[in-house]
């Protein structure tokens, strides 16, 4: 069932129908259409180019489509082209003729435009409460275990640091992916609808009007802009991989973690799967599973960026790829961070095990050195001389702490009974809280 057809003399094959129609996913986008053609309808009625009756039958025919697919009377599904053509096509089976004056003043290209904006504007703002919530999570994950762990840099245990102190690094990385995404939505918030085929109408339309009935800011400046514009899809596409990256990257941390090896937390049974032959297993799925999906997400970023590289203005089909891109990575980008919500909140963290970790990782070597500077020597020469004792240390399988003042003297005679509380790790912690270590 289609919209068009007066100018052609054969009917379309099948395979070219099938290859046409968009219906399969673009169904999803029922809502905004109806909701964007009702305000169509009521600025056709206020610029007097249907009649209030008109208007009205269209109107109340539209909301009982709407009540129907909500309730479930209506699938959305069969032979149109798209959800336009659907949503159409049942309203003039339900209100006859008049139906036929919806059209008036639209063209799919603005209609698909102002549909798939609304419906990105709404998806974007539950992504934006996701990561709220999970900032929320990692807030009080950091806040239950201010305990002391080994920071690192090349995955080689560095210099101390607090449980809290490295997951409220995401806390960071997240609120700037939000405020990403809350500056993307500010970009596309203008109304297409209006834009028309290309190029306007030549009726008197109010496009201030529809703009500000559906919740925009106002109405696009460039008809052909209007109705080709899909960078605010690449936009949110493109923070939404950036979420993903960060997801991605505290994955690695936790199955890291989780690992015999560190053994620094233990994600709980509930986000965790078992083997199916080796019994004693505990596989950290949930994380591997968002490191995977990331590649999804780029993927989208990089085919629609593709689609639109070389398309001449203004509307062309290809864009209709746009749709499962951005369904594809929105649906990725909400479970994955539903689940890393449920990971942490869920999480433990084994406090004797970091500390341990801290304790065999020469962890206080840069404080030892600064030790040695603040009695006056070169801090290249100080370097050096810790280094030595590492190097003792690591002989003999003991600690910098654990040396007495007399084998410390041995490599330099600077140091005094104060070096072991300066050394000393809940010091040089509490040293870094004074330089913003919270
Ligand atoms: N299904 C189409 C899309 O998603 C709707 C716009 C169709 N416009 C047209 N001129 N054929 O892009």
């Amino acid at each position: 069932m289609k919209l068009w057809g007066g100018r052609f003399k054969k009917s379309e094959s099948k395979l070219m129908e099938d290859f046409n129609s968009s219906l399969s996913f673009d169904r999803q986008l029922y809502r905004e259409d109806i909701e964007g053609s009702m305000v169509h309808v009521k600025m056709l009625a206020k610029c007097n180019i249907l009649s209030s009756e008109e208007s009205k039958a269209i109107l109340s025919g539209l909301e009982s489509i709407l009540k129907d697919i909500e309730e479930g009377k209506l699938e959305v599904e069969g032979d149109y082209e798209d959800i336009h053509s659907f949503v159409e096509i049942n309203l003039i089976e339900r209100i006859g003729q008049v139906a036929k004056k919806l059209h008036t003043a639209r063209s799919r290209n603005d209609q698909v435009a102002l549909d798939f904006r609304l419906y990105a504007k709404r998806k974007a703002l539950e992504v934006v409460e996701n990561i709220e919530y999970l900032q929320d999570i990692i807030e009080n994950l950091g806040d239950k275990n201010n305990v002391i762990m080994p920071g690192y840099t090349h995955l080689q245990r560095a210099q101390v640091v607090t449980f809290k102190h490295h997951i409220m690094a995401y806390y960071h990385m997240f609120k700037r992916d939000r405020e990403r995404i809350l500056n993307a939505i500010c970009i596309m918030d203008e109304s297409p609808l209006g834009c028309c085929a290309l190029a306007g109408t030549t009726y008197d339309i109010d496009r201030n009007f529809t703009a500000r009935e559906l919740g925009f800011k106002k109405p696009v400046d460039n008809f052909l802009d209007g109705v080709s514009d899909r960078d605010y899809v690449i936009e949110l596409i493109s923070d939404f991989s950036i979420i993903m990256m960060h997801l991605s990257r505290l994955s690695e941390e936790l199955i890291l973690w989780s690992s015999k090896e560190f053994n620094f937390i233990q994600i709980d049974d509930e986000f965790s799967t078992g083997s199916s032959i080796m019994p004693q297993k505990k596989n950290p799925d949930a994380a591997e599973l968002i490191r995977g999906k990331t590649g999804r997400v780029y993927g989208s970023l990089v085919s629609l960026l593709t689609t639109m590289k070389g398309i001449p203005l203004a509307y062309n089909k290809d864009m209709q790829e746009d749709k499962e891109q951005l369904f594809n990575s929105l649906d990725t980008v909400l479970s994955c961070l539903k689940i890393m919500s449920g990971m942490l909140s869920t999480l433990k963290v084994n406090e004797k095990n970091t500390f341990n970790a801290v304790k065999r990782g020469f962890l206080n070597a840069t404080e030892a050195a600064d030790y040695l500077v603040n009695k006056g020597m070169a801090f290249r020469d100080a370097h050096k001389v810790i280094g030595e004792i590492v190097l003792y240390c690591e002989d003999k399988n003991r600690a910098i702490e654990d040396l007495s003042l007399d084998e410390l003297k041995k490599f330099s005679s600077l140091f005094e009974e104060d070096v072991y509380d300066f050394i000393d790790y809940k010091n040089t912690i509490n040293r870094g809280i004074k330089r913003n270590l919270k």
